[in-house]
């Protein structure tokens, strides 16, 4: 799902700007490209201010090995930039080398609640049973995600259904702020449900989030698969013995088979019904392969680029450092007015 923030009337005055954010805490999949990835670039076509962050500061809420951050770092910028992302048009970076995001929490923190962050559904799954052993920066979290949000005035937030309950989170802190200080400075947003966007499911479990996380690599697309990893995983995704239907209500409660559908509807950009009415009768034995061309097709071009990004990793840096300096000339004034609003001396 794409859930993006919109402005209220009374923050017409705010700039139209896109913030969104992906942790490098693992590969990059199809998932991130289908479900996130391939809206930030079209979003980049309209009339936004855009702006991408790698949140390596979120991504430490757990613990990550310090050779796999770096790499995996580099290999989502690789991605985003393989996948269309151009720094000619968006602003593209890593979150710790800007430091007014952890400036700008430090000071959520202070205007956000125990409660509200107990509250977290993400909090409490990430956490589990121990929470008392879980990082303070897990349970604070979501403050740090605000001030990702609100550094930049941002007005549109594209992410996934499961961040929603963190954007609710971003405008309660914002209107706080606001109501604390006596200021309308911060945007006070509202999601909205953009339409269906694509949610990727795991290729062996319909009913499950395709993840970087996942112990079964089979689960998975990695952006980095080549040619005969993508066509093998397809074609063991598990399905049902039914051939494929030819409207969409026939994929109700067949999780796997819509899956597979609106990977290829996505990947091919056209609708699911569309899909349907040519493929609508035919096997999983005829339309996996169909489906394996198209990823190979549409992959194979960013995966090699990517590959050629790693290989040259000086260059992904330096761009990583113009956009830092791009996203910093935001956010630097936008943290000392809340400073000065905040009563500190400059
Ligand atoms: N929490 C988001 C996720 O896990 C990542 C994120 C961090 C983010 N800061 C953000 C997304 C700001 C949008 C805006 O997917």
């Amino acid at each position: 799902m794409n859930d993006a923030v919109q402005t209220q009337s009374s923050n017409a005055a705010f700039t139209k700007r896109v913030f969104s954010g992906i942790q490098p805490s693992g590969g990059l999949t199809l998932g991130n490209y289908l479900g996130a990835i391939k809206r930030f670039v079209q979003m980049q076509e309209e009339d936004y201010e855009t702006v991408y962050c790698m949140v390596d500061l979120h991504a430490i809420t757990v613990w990550q090995d310090p050779a796999a951050l770096r790499r995996q770092t580099r290999e989502l910028a690789a991605g985003f930039i393989a996948s269309g992302i151009d720094p000619a048009k968006s602003i593209l970076f890593n979150q710790s080398q800007v430091a007014e995001h952890a400036q700008l929490g430090w000071i959520f923190n202070c205007v956000a609640r125990m409660g509200w962050m107990q509250r977290m559904t993400q909090w409490k799954d990430k956490a589990g049973k121990n929470q008392q052993n879980a990082s303070l920066g897990l349970f604070a979290y979501p403050s740090l995600m605000a001030a990702d949000i609100l550094a930049y005035h941002a007005t549109h937030v594209p992410v996934g259904e499961d961040q929603k309950q963190h954007l609710e989170l971003t405008r309660d802190i914002a209107i706080k702020f606001n109501t604390d200080y006596g200021v309308d400075f911060f945007p006070v947003t509202e999601p909205v449900i953009e339409g269906a966007a694509t949610r990727v499911m795991s290729l062996r479990d319909g009913a499950k989030k395709m993840s970087k996380s996942d112990p079964s690599d089979a689960s998975r697309i990695n952006m980095t698969d080549d040619a005969d990893a993508i066509a093998q995983k397809i074609r063991k995704a598990k399905t049902d013995p039914d051939a494929l239907p030819s409207e969409a209500e026939g994929l109700d409660g067949r999780p796997e088979a819509r899956n597979l559908v609106n990977i290829y509807a996505a990947l091919a950009d056209v609708s699911v019904d569309a899909v349907l009415s040519d493929v609508g009768g035919k096997p999983f034995s005829e339309f996996k392969p169909m489906l394996a061309e198209l990823a190979v097709g549409k992959l194979g071009p960013i995966s090699g680029e990517m590959a050629r990004l790693m290989e040259n990793p000086g260059e992904i840096d330096e761009l990583l450092h113009k956009g830092a300096d791009q996203a910093r000339a935001i956010a630097a004034p936008i943290l000392e007015q809340t400073y000065d609003i905040v009563g500190m001396v400059r």
